[in-house]
């Protein structure tokens, strides 16, 4: 708060100097500052114990996420057993809470000179790490009628929207040049990375209002269809996403340069890990190996598998095109020694096409009709979607459910209590991925497409 206040004084005398040029570059050069989650969490501000009535906010953010929310347990992700062992086998050190290599993404890592005086690195994944180091904009955003575009124009990270909001959560959790999971490190015991907006939304859980509240002028939210724009959009950006950390390793940009290849998490982690049981019972031998040589793992395709089918739907130009980056991908990944080129020229040329398909999913309007055509084509197509990958299964599994949840909560159909047994059916076939039957999965999902109506 006293920075705050400090800074928009030192900009009014500012204004009035003749020397205002070179006060601006000196105050370019001072980094707006982290200052902690200590400092939101008053009660009148985000520390309520309970949602505060009548507020355009919930107003107890600070308490769900240090009560709820895993992210405020980040830090000691790294301190505990698992976190020290990994630290041991990837020889980090003695302390994984020591090492950048962990750092940049269970904790708010930044420079010394980032630090405000209340920082502290234990409190993990904090409130800035998701909106921006805030001294710029702490004091003003408390004002009333201070507007959210103000505060994003003081560096506020522009969550609200979806796309943004997606690009964010992915830093983490899909990874980029400068932090990143592999299969080294999952090979040491990290989980392997996976994301859904909708339900990792949900499950963090939400600290914010859905529907947010409308504001004068602009269009309320719709609360049904709220969870199915964030899945649709955020698949899109996962798969740009996806398709550019494909780029960055086919080329070897990772900031050490020192990228393997292939890089075995981009590839479907079940082609080397699967359960090896008598040739006959085996459903791979069964299905051939469309598209490889028998014996070569295959790419991991779910980011892709269950996306086209919205995509097709939603911009068919784009999608076509889209369609014909990603075969080359697939192609040449699922090749024992993918050939860097190729993949990095379709990666980078299927990346601007998702996103600009994120962006038209980010704002079209959704209703039953949509849900319920993407609820039949998903389980229309599952043969490939089985077939493509267990993640690819998983995919399509969450997208059954947001989309159904949202489908029959206006309609309320009959057989709803079927259908969501039915859908809780595909999860449980997921429990145990190494022993994963893609034949089974696909009569589970197509059982799904004669039940809705
Ligand atoms: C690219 C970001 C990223 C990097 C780098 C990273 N992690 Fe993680 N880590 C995650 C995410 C995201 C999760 C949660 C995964 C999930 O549940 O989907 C996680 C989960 C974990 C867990 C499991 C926590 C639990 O509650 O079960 C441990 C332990 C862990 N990480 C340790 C480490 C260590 C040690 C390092 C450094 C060698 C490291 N991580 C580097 C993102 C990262
Ligand atoms: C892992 C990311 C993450 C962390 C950590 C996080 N937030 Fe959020 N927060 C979000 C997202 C996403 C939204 C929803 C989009 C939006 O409204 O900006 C949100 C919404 C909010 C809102 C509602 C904004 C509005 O205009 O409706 C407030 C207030 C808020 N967060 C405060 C906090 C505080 C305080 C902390 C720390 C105690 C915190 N957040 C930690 C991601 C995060
Ligand atoms: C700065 C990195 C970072 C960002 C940004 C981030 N996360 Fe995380 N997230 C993590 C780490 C690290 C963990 C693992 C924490 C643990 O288990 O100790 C995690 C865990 C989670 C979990 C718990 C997963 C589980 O297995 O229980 C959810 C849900 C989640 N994140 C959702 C989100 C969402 C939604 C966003 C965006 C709004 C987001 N995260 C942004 C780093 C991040
Ligand atoms: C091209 C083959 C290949 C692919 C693809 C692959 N792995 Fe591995 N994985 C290996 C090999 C080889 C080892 C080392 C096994 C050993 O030494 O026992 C290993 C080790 C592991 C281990 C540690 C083994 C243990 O006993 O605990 C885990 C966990 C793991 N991989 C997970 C994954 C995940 C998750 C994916 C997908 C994101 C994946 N792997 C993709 C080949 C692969």
């Amino acid at each position: 708060m006293r920075n705050a206040s400090h800074f928009s004084i030192f900009r009014l005398v500012l204004c009035s100097s003749f020397l205002l040029p070179r006060f601006l570059a000196a105050a370019e050069k001072e980094p707006t500052k982290y200052i902690g989650p200590g400092s939101c969490a008053a009660t009148s501000c985000h520390g309520s114990v309970k949602p505060v009535a009548g507020s355009r906010i919930l107003q107890n953010e600070y308490s769900t996420w240090i009560i709820q929310d895993k992210h405020s347990r980040a830090y000691q992700a790294l301190t505990g057993d698992l976190g020290e062992r990994m630290a041991r086998i990837l020889k980090l050190g003695p302390k994984a809470e020591e090492a950048p290599k962990c750092l940049v993404c269970h904790a708010l890592y930044t420079t010394p000179e980032q630090r405000g005086r209340a920082f502290e690195i234990s409190e993990g994944v904090s409130c800035e790490n998701c909106h921006g180091a805030a001294s710029a904009w702490l004091g003003p955003h408390t004002t009333r009628s201070w507007p959210h575009e103000k505060s994003v124009a003081l560096g506020m990270h522009d969550t609200r929207e979806v796309i943004h909001r997606t690009e964010k959560c992915l830093e983490c959790h899909l990874g980029t040049r400068n932090k990143f999971v592999d299969h080294e490190m999952i090979a040491a015991g990290h989980p392997d990375l996976y994301f859904e907006l909708d339900s990792f939304s949900a499950v963090m859980p939400r600290h914010w209002k859905v529907p947010r509240e409308s504001e004068p002028g602009k269009p309320g939210e719709d609360a049904a269809w709220v969870g199915v724009r964030e899945w649709s959009t955020a698949q899109a950006v996962q798969l740009r996403g996806a398709m550019e950390r494909l780029t960055w390793r086919a080329k070897n940009e990772r900031f050490d340069k020192k990228d393997v290849w292939p890089e075995y998490s981009e590839l479907s982690c079940f082609a080397c890990h699967h359960a090896l049981g008598p040739a006959k019972d085996s459903w791979r031998q069964e299905h051939g190996y469309v598209g490889r040589r028998p014996g070569d793992p295959a790419w991991n395709a779910s980011r892709y598998a269950v996306f086209r089918l919205l995509a097709k739907q939603m911009d068919s130009a784009n999608a076509q095109e889209l369609d014909r980056q990603l075969l080359a991908v697939s192609d040449e990944m699922s090749k024992l020694t993918p050939d860097r080129n190729v993949v990095a020229s379709a990666a980078s040329a299927a990346a601007p096409l998702a996103q600009r398909i994120a962006e038209r999913l980010a704002t079209m309007p959704y209703d039953q009709a949509i849900a319920l055509r993407m609820l039949q084509r998903i389980s229309d197509d599952a043969e490939n979607i089985a077939l493509a990958d267990e993640r690819a299964a998983e995919q399509a599994a969450m997208a059954m459910d947001s989309l159904y949840i949202a489908y029959s909560r206006d309609t309320k159909p009959a057989n709803a209590a079927e259908v969501r047994a039915a859908i809780s059916a595909l999860f449980q076939q997921l429990e145990n991925p190494s022993s994963y039957n893609a034949d089974h999965f696909a009569s589970s999902l197509r059982r799904i497409r004669t039940l809705l109506q």
